[in-house]
C-alpha cells in the first residue's frame, strides 16, 4: 500500500488573506497577475523577467505536481476571490523544515496580506506530521520581504547565497526560521 504524503488543506483564511491551492484553469489569472506587477516583482524574482503565458501555464501545472508530491504547496493569495498574490511552503531546507516565499500584487501592497500569508502558513505548516521549523530566506537588501518574518517573531538564522541574485539585491540571503511552538509539539 503506498502511503499517501501528508498536505496541508486546500484553502487557509487568516486576517485579510485567503488562501487557494492553485489550479488548472487559473493560468491566465496567473500571468495577469504577474505581468500587472512585473516592475515590482522583476527587481527581486527572477523568474518575473520576461514572463510569459507558456511560463503561467508551466507554473500551474508544476503547482499540480508538486503538491502532489509534496515538494512545495503552493496556494494563490486572495481577497474577494481576486489573485492578489502568490506564496507557498517548499520542502527544499531538509528534514523536518519547510521554507516559505510570497509575492504581493501591486495593487495588493501594504494591507498586511504577505503578513496575514505567512501566519497562515506557519500554522499550516507546524499541522503537518515532523514538520519543527520553518523558515524564510530574502536577498540582504529586500527590506519589505525582511518584515514579514520580523513581524511574526522569526528568528534571524544565519546567511546563504541565494541560487539566482536578484536584479536589486547583492545575492546573499538572510535566513529567518520560526521554531514548532512547544504548545504544540507533536
Ligand atoms: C515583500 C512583499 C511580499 C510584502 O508584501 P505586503 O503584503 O505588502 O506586506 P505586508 O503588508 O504584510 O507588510 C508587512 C510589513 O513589511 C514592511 N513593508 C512592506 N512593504 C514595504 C515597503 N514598500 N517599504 C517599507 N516597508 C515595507 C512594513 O513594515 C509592513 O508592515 P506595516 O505595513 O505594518 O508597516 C511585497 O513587497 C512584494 O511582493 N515584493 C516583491 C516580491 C518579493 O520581494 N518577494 C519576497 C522575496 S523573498
Amino acid at each position: 500500500m503506498q502511503l499517501s504524503v501528508p498536505r496541508p488543506p486546500e484553502v487557509l483564511e487568516h486576517g485579510p488573506a485567503t488562501l487557494r491551492r492553485w489550479q488548472f484553469g487559473d493560468e491566465e489569472a496567473a500571468y495577469v497577475a504577474v505581468i500587472e506587477s512585473q516592475d515590482h516583482l522583476r527587481p527581486w524574482m527572477p523568474w518575473a523577467k520576461g514572463y510569459s503565458r507558456e511560463a503561467a501555464v508551466e507554473f500551474v501545472a508544476g503547482c499540480d505536481r508538486d503538491w502532489e508530491s509534496g515538494l512545495a504547496f503552493n496556494y494563490a493569495i486572495t481577497v474577494d476571490r481576486t489573485i492578489a498574490g502568490s506564496c507557498g511552503l517548499m520542502a527544499r531546507i531538509g528534514p523536518g523544515g519547510l521554507e516559505i516565499g510570497y509575492w504581493v500584487h501591486r495593487d495588493y501592497l501594504r494591507r498586511g496580506l504577505a503578513t496575514a500569508a505567512t501566519a497562515a502558513l506557519t500554522s499550516a505548516a507546524f499541522g503537518l506530521p515532523g514538520i519543527d521549523r520553518v523558515e524564510i530566506v530574502h536577498d540582504e537588501l529586500n527590506g519589505p520581504s525582511e518584515a514579514v518574518p520580523r513581524k511574526l517573531g522569526f528568528t534571524r538564522a544565519g546567511e546563504r547565497t541565494l541560487d539566482f541574485a536578484p536584479e536589486a539585491g547583492t545575492g546573499l540571503g538572510v535566513v529567518w526560521r520560526l521554531d514548532r511552538p512547544a504548545a504544540v509539539a507533536g
